[in-house]
């Protein structure tokens, strides 16, 4: 051990990960009584870290790529090459920006109401009917996700993109079989998207002014050249892929109103208060579980020299439910939003440190918005919530309630 940063006492961790799942550093910080520590994961080093200070030093000041930091099931699955986030310094600055404005305030009030307008039909359509929510948000998610793009109608089957989509989220934590059907479920979708660019640039297709496909079919590189095909194809998907992964999140968002009833009345009544409900949503419940970065130059921290290739892992869901910042982490308490000092390293669902300039998740605001939009209307009570098991393992990747929450839509 180099500086003051634990080892693992494990020889290596990743069945003690594959174990525990989100609760895998958590458990090691505890025992360890440090936050950070050295690991093998997957055959190779890693330095493990949580908290406010951890995330500040792999978020802000440039210190990490995401080279070969994750494993390539994950990779291919979540990002690809020349998308924004295998880029660094310039180019990902320049390519960042785009989707900072593809996610600007009146982008993202136009997707709420596009997200309105399908969940109105979904509910239509299965009124009566018991249904996994998990699958109709993933439904009305990509066609208000097309919508807003600016994809025409009926230029795809929605409902078949659509578990497409949700397919590379959900397998991203699976190796062999399920993780090579959703890559080959990817490649299908990518061909979609690079054939829909290539119309958009034609003329074939029209797509309005400010929409994403617009702005990504019309995007260039940071010396002015146009986005080869199939980068602005992956950039397609990076901004539909991660709207529909939201019905997570609007699954979450049902389980705590119906877990915590007394909410109910309160988010009907007042839309701040559903921002704060769905900002605890965000930290409470297990999304992402880590982010790994690769050091791009040495740097000091904690007594610790990290050279340039290291690997660091940043534990989302420990700094979520970091006591040194979270009073009584493992309660459901939106009200402590109302006092809360917007750091932007301790609520780190989607990433610490700023979005314009790192990694952070262009697609904050929009989460947000969407959660608590369909929180308030959850709670106006569109649907029964039947008999069903809730319990959410922490040691499946990614989390979701054990029947998916079904609920039977009201006629
Ligand atoms: C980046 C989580 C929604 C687009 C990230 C990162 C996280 C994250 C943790 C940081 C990755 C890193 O540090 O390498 C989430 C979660 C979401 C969500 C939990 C909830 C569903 C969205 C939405 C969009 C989006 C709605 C766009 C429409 C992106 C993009 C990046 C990113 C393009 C890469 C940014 C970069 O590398 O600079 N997301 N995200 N995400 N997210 Fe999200």
């Amino acid at each position: 051990t180099r500086g003051s940063i634990p080892r693992s006492p494990a020889f290596d961790d990743t069945l003690a990960f594959v174990r525990s799942g989100y609760l895998y550093g958590t458990r090691r910080f505890r025992t360890l009584g440090a936050d950070a520590f050295e690991a093998r994961l997957g055959g190779r080093k890693a330095v493990v870290v949580h908290g406010r200070e951890a995330a500040s030093v792999f978020y802000e000041g440039d210190r990490f790529s995401r080279e070969r930091a994750m494993p390539t099931s994950v990779q291919h699955l979540l990002q690809d090459e020349g998308s924004v986030q295998a880029l660094e310094g310039l180019a990902h600055h320049h390519r960042k920006s785009m989707f900072m404005r593809m996610l600007d305030e009146p982008h993202v009030l136009r997707l709420v109401d596009e997200f309105d307008l399908q969940w109105a039909r979904v509910r239509a359509e299965h009124a009566g009917h018991t249904v996994p929510l998990y699958d109709l948000g993933n439904l009305v998610l990509t066609r208000a996700a097309l919508a807003w793009a600016g994809v025409p109608a009926g230029t795809v089957d929605d409902r078949e993109l659509a578990g497409r989509l949700a397919a590379m989220v959900d397998a991203a934590a699976t190796i062999g079989a399920p993780n090579w059907i959703a890559r080959s479920r990817r490649r299908r979708a990518e061909a979609w998207a690079a054939a829909l660019v290539a119309d958009v640039r034609a003329g074939t297709v029209e797509a309005g002014e400010h929409t994403a496909i617009r702005m990504i079919a019309d995007g260039s590189d940071h010396h002015g050249a146009p986005l080869p095909e199939e980068v602005a194809a992956v950039e397609v998907l990076n901004v539909l892929r991660p709207i529909v992964a939201v019905s997570r999140f609007l699954v979450f968002a049902v389980h705590a109103l119906h877990t915590h009833p007394a909410w109910e009345p309160v988010l009907a009544e007042d839309a701040a208060a559903a921002t704060r409900f769905a900002n605890e949503v965000r930290r409470f419940y297990p999304f992402f579980p880590v982010i790994a970065g690769t050091a791009r130059r040495d740097f000091d921290w904690h007594g610790r020299n990290f050279e340039p290739g290291e690997r660091v892992i940043l534990d989302l869901y420990a700094t979520n439910h970091d006591p040194r910042n979270w009073a009584e982490p493992r309660r459901f308490l939106p009200e402590r939003f109302e006092r809360w000092d917007g750091d932007p390293n301790t609520l780190v669902p989607q990433g610490g440190g700023d979005a314009a300039t790192g990694h952070r998740c262009p697609g904050e605001a929009a989460t947000i918005a969407l959660t608590a939009r369909f929180a308030r209307l959850a709670a106006s009570r569109p649907f029964e919530v039947p008999e069903q098991d809730l319990r959410i393992s922490l040691r499946h990747i990614p989390a979701l309630p054990m029947d998916r929450m079904r609920v039977t839509m009201r006629a």
